[in-house]
């Protein structure tokens, strides 16, 4: 298969929006994160704009610190949906849209999460996928009996097991196993059944699943895991892979990496698309598009400025935000990304205020500020250096930053036939251009 001339689009919506001012923005419903007509409008925002899909990204607890005390009441990062609930709603709402969402293999159990995604690609005609993640924050271990999260090795090797018994699970039936033969009484085809009898070091699943085969055969399988034991697992099973990124060489490499892999697993390369998160701040002009960038950054409540730099750096508690970062600060965080904010602030003499402006805002996404043409140039870029199959755009706010995009963007991308004018299938799969998926033996 050669690799598309399309790029492929996710829309990844957490919360009301990827910016720690977004629910400060005056456009913005600050409840929306738990607003059913809230989703609703970005869900048909994303069909308008045909993207491929819609990604809930997920955390079983409030991850973020409340560091310094007090500054965790000023930030919108503490309530949302139950993804899965909250997809089934925006699947009776939309007719095309992919509708992606996040389950925990470290919190969850195979059997619930086979179970969950099945009825969703059932319930979507065919539209559902599952972001496997392994979590990352110990905030979550404390929900669920624990006082500190699993250890790394630990994680991905249950992780691993569990993809397994997840695809084991949604093979148990064949295609058309449900004869429902009214006249003979048979309801299924016995020899359409395979139970799938697992026992593991981490599982003990017998099955069979109590869904049938799904409209994709399978939900589609997103994944972001950065380090070798996650590329091993995206690489054997992702069909979608995000990645957070700011350096295109970096990225070729990843992408290279990623893709190099695949042919061990019987794959072609092409059968997995590898996303990075972009945030878009776009205008019919370039000052347009630099007003509304600096608009919010000015939102940045300085209490969330300053937590941003303590849970990124060390203790900035008592800093005064208008006067330069101080020599003496104590880094107790010494991470790659801790060590090049510090440089930047010290190259260029930065206010700690600017240096919580450029952090703080963009949750480590990338961002491009620019008139449409300006920021189609870069994502072509990008999609030619074979740095990317397409991205996933993770709005500053919502819906007022997708809306530009869906206005602004998409037009741009069809105009150059770098995206679809309209969605080629009715499941995600067929729209992202995969192909079938075979039941295992
Ligand atoms: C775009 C993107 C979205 C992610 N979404 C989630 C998420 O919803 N929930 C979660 O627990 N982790 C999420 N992660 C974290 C990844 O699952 C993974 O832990 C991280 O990329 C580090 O990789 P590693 O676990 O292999 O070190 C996301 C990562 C990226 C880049």
């Amino acid at each position: 298969m050669t690799r598309s001339d399309k790029m492929r689009l996710g829309l990844s919506t957490r919360g009301i929006g990827y910016h720690v001012a977004a629910w400060r923005h005056p456009d913005v419903m600050p409840g929306g994160a738990e607003s059913l007509a809230f989703f609703a409008e970005n869900a048909r925002l994303a069909e308008a704009g045909r993207f491929d899909f819609l990604f809930l990204a997920d955390g079983l607890g409030i991850r973020a610190h409340d560091n310094p005390p007090g500054s965790l009441a000023h930030s919108s990062e503490n309530v949302e949906l139950e993804p899965l609930t909250l997809l089934s709603a925006l699947a009776a709402l939309t007719t095309r849209v992919g509708l992606v969402a996040t389950a925990s293999t470290s919190y969850d159990q195979p059997f619930h999460v086979a179970r969950r995604f099945a009825s969703l690609d059932h319930i979507s005609g065919g539209r559902a996928g599952w972001n496997v993640v392994t979590s990352w924050s110990e905030m979550e271990a404390v929900n669920f009996n624990r006082e500190a999260h699993f250890e790394k090795g630990f994680r991905y090797d249950r992780a691993s097991e569990f993809v397994d018994v997840v695809l084991g699970l949604w093979d148990s039936w064949g295609e058309g196993a449900f004869v429902h033969d009214k006249a003979s009484g048979v309801f299924y085809d016995q020899a359409k059944l395979k139970t799938l009898h697992h026992r593991g070091e981490h599982f003990q699943v017998r099955g069979p699943l109590t869904v049938s085969r799904t409209p994709q055969g399978r939900p589609v399988i997103a994944h972001a895991g950065a380090s070798e034991p996650g590329r091993q697992i995206g690489a054997a099973h992702a069909d979608v892979y995000y990645v957070n990124e700011y350096d295109i060489e970096k990225a070729r490499i990843f992408y290279a990496d990623i893709k190099r892999r695949l042919p061990a697993h019987g794959r072609d390369p092409n059968d997995l698309k590898i996303l990075p998160g972009i945030q878009v701040f776009t205008g019919r002009t370039a000052a347009e598009a630099r007003e509304k960038f600096e608009y919010l950054q000015s939102l940045i409540d300085p209490v969330i400025g300053i937590a941003v730099l303590c849970n990124l750096l060390g203790d900035f508690s008592h800093v005064d935000p208008d006067g330069p970062v101080p020599d003496d600060i104590v880094l107790t965080l010494r991470t790659s990304n801790a060590d090049k904010a510090i440089e930047m602030a010290r190259a260029e003499k930065l206010t700690v205020r600017q240096l919580y402006q450029r952090v703080g805002g963009k949750a480590g996404i990338r961002q491009i500020v620019g008139t449409p043409e300006e920021v189609v140039r870069d994502m072509r870029t990008w999609f030619d250096a074979e740095a990317c199959d397409g991205f996933n755009i993770c709005p500053a706010f919502s819906p007022g930053n997708v809306r530009d995009f869906v206005e602004l963007i998409v037009p741009e991308l069809q105009t150059r036939k770098l995206f679809r004018a309209e969605y080629e299938g009715t499941t995600l799969r067929e729209n992202l251009g995969l192909p079938p998926v075979k039941r295992r033996a």
